[in-house]
């Protein structure tokens, strides 16, 4: 088990069988310890590739992209979120995300500025779920003409279909933790069943 997962059992709160709360180290106050040790995970996945950028989305994406960016010593991007608009800007990309656990939908916007056709990116994110946020990010880096090198998250629900569109849509995806249930107020990861 790994450090990320350890602290899942130990300050995770399993709100429903969808929802696990991490507020304690990642999603309101953050320990830079565990910080270091999902940065260290993707650096150690991702490390043989060549990246010229980090790109996550506001807000919980940040701290983790920013560590993995510090490591590879590129520059960390992240997508902004603003209420949809039929204002298409000259100069930025955006894409529409829609959020299930929210129900809502966000435009997502990069200025054009900070991504082109020579990049290529690590996408970083919190939690996968449905693979909303991805997959708009993925679209604003191929509408930047550039390449998605992979897609690092730190806690996966693999009981949701995130992980296999990204899969589907082509590209390397690799978690830090992947949770195979929140079933009977419990925790159980992936590799505990038979994976
Ligand atoms: P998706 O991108 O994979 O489709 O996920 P979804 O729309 O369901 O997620 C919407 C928001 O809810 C995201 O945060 C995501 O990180 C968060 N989220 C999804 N599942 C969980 C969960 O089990 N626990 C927690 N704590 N968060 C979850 P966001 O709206 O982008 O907000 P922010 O936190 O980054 O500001
Ligand atoms: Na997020
Ligand atoms: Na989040």
């Amino acid at each position: 088990m790994n450090y990320l997962q350890k602290r899942i059992l130990k300050d995770g709160q399993v709100i429903d069988e969808k929802i696990l709360k991490i507020d304690s180290f990642l999603n309101h106050q953050i320990d830079p310890k565990v910080m270091h040790e999902i940065q260290s995970d993707f650096f150690d996945y991702f490390k043989s590739r060549e990246i010229t950028k980090v790109l996550t989305i506001e807000a919980s994406g940040i701290a983790p992209a920013i560590m993995v960016a510090a490591h590879f010593q590129v520059p960390m991007l992240f997508a902004k979120k603003s209420e949809p608009s039929t204002l298409a800007g000259q100069d930025k990309f955006s894409t529409l995300v829609h959020s299930f656990t929210k129900n809502k939908t966000s435009e997502i916007i990069i200025s054009k500025e900070y991504l082109n056709e020579h990049d290529k990116v690590l996408i970083i994110d919190d939690f996968l779920a449905n693979g909303e946020a991805s997959l708009g990010l993925i679209d604003l880096v191929k509408q930047a003409g550039a390449e998605v090198v992979g897609v690092g998250i730190c806690v996966e629900k693999s009981f949701q279909p995130g992980r296999q569109r990204l899969i589907d849509a082509g590209v390397d995806v690799h978690s830090v933790c992947r949770i195979a249930s929140l079933a009977g107020n419990k925790v159980t990861f992936v590799d505990e069943e038979d994976e």
